[in-house]
């Protein structure tokens, strides 16, 4: 059976950086309080009106100029976002129309920090079971137009930034290549420990002015902190395992672990879990913050431009994020 493999990858995030100390000009927080909680120095914000498609594409078009494809030779576009460029149609359809094609099949994936990953193993399968060719994963977030900038909301608004990445997945004859195994898992129940209640289809109506005036928290994403920091810990080591068991490996032999950024501190007590070295971990939330569904691909693209990972590396990418969910793949390089 053949493989699939990662054979192109593009990025972009916008120029303007806000720096932890931007932030203190609209909440009351410090460079403190976010680097020891969260690891995070700046993050990047989308001026004007982009959406998370608009940003996907110029990733998309580099992942496509690296593996030497044409945007027409994509077969299926799968495009995962918590902040989709609107509510309909999906934000793969505003993307391809982006990217000037058309007919074959796009949708988006709806599953936050997981995303990217359950992405991936969709167009995995899709692409061994013979049924495409040349799929697109594109992750796209906009949070800095989502997130209650005041002090009410700093809890969350700290840790998100914007950006994209894309990757091309292609079918590869060699079995000991690609990717390897995928993993991908949800506990809907955990629902509403992380989570943006409204706008809502089951509110009538669905938002008025005097919904977000009055009740902002539920026009806002929510979260328990704590609550999230300690199953994320648990189903990242799980998920990792579960990849390494798959694959017939141990931590040791991995050559990089990329995780999800969703905190630099639940990426160290994970790595410390493993016995990992820091070196053996890609970290960019420092410079990026949590950028969801684009943090895996933006992490990759980093680790392959600084030589961190090379032909033959052996890498798990690791995912945990709202709903619950959580997702792992394990790829020779
Ligand atoms: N600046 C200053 N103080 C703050 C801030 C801030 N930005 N935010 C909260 N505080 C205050 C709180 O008000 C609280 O004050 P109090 O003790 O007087 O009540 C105090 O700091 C502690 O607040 P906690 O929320 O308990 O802080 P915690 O140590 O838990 O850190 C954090 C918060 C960083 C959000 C952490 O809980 C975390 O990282 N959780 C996991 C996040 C995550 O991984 N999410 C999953 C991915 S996201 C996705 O899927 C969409």
């Amino acid at each position: 059976m053949r493989n699939a493999y990662i054979s192109g990858i593009g990025r972009y995030v916008p120029p303007r950086v806000v720096s932890n100390d931007d932030l203190t000009a609209c909440m009351e927080t410090s460079d403190d309080w976010i680097q020891q909680r969260t690891g995070i120095q700046q993050r990047h914000y989308s001026d004007g009106v982009v959406g998370a498609a608009d940003m996907g594409a110029i990733a998309a078009r580099e992942a496509l100029a690296r593996a030497g494809a044409r945007a027409e030779d994509v077969d299926c576009v799968i495009f995962a976002t918590l902040s989709p460029d609107v509510d309909m149609p999906s934000s793969a359809c505003v993307l391809q129309a982006h990217l000037g094609i058309g007919g074959a099949p796009a949708f988006d994936v709806r599953n936050q920090c997981s995303g990217f990953l359950y992405g991936l193993a969709t167009a995995n399968a899709f692409v061994k079971a013979g049924r495409f060719e040349r799929v697109l994963v594109v992750g796209g977030e906009v949070h800095s137009t989502g997130i209650d900038l005041t002090t009410r909301g700093r809890d969350v608004a700290v840790i998100f930034g914007d950006g994209a990445a894309a990757v091309l997945v292609e079918p590869i004859d060699d079995p000991q290549k690609g990717i390897l195994t995928t993993h991908l898992h949800a506990e809907g129940k955990f629902a509403e420990k992380l989570w943006l209640e409204c706008a809502a289809a089951r509110e009538r109506p669905r938002l008025t002015e005097a919904m977000v005036a009055a009740d902002s928290s539920r026009v806002f994403p929510r979260m328990e902190g704590r609550y999230v920091f300690k199953h994320a810990v648990q189903r990242f080591t799980e998920v990792i395992n579960e990849a390494l068991t798959a694959g017939g490996y141990t931590a040791a032999d991995l050559d990089l672990l990329i995780p999800h950024q969703a905190n630099l501190r639940i990426s160290q007590m994970v790595a410390l879990g493993f016995d990992l070295p820091e070196d053996k971990v890609l970290n960019n939330i420092q410079q990026y913050g949590n950028t969801t569904a684009a943090s895996i691909g933006l992490a990759l693209y980093e680790a392959l431009e600084t030589g961190r990972v090379r032909d033959g590396s052996l890498i798990c990418l690791a995912a945990f994020g709202a709903g619950f969910t959580w997702a792992s793949a394990l790829i020779r390089w």
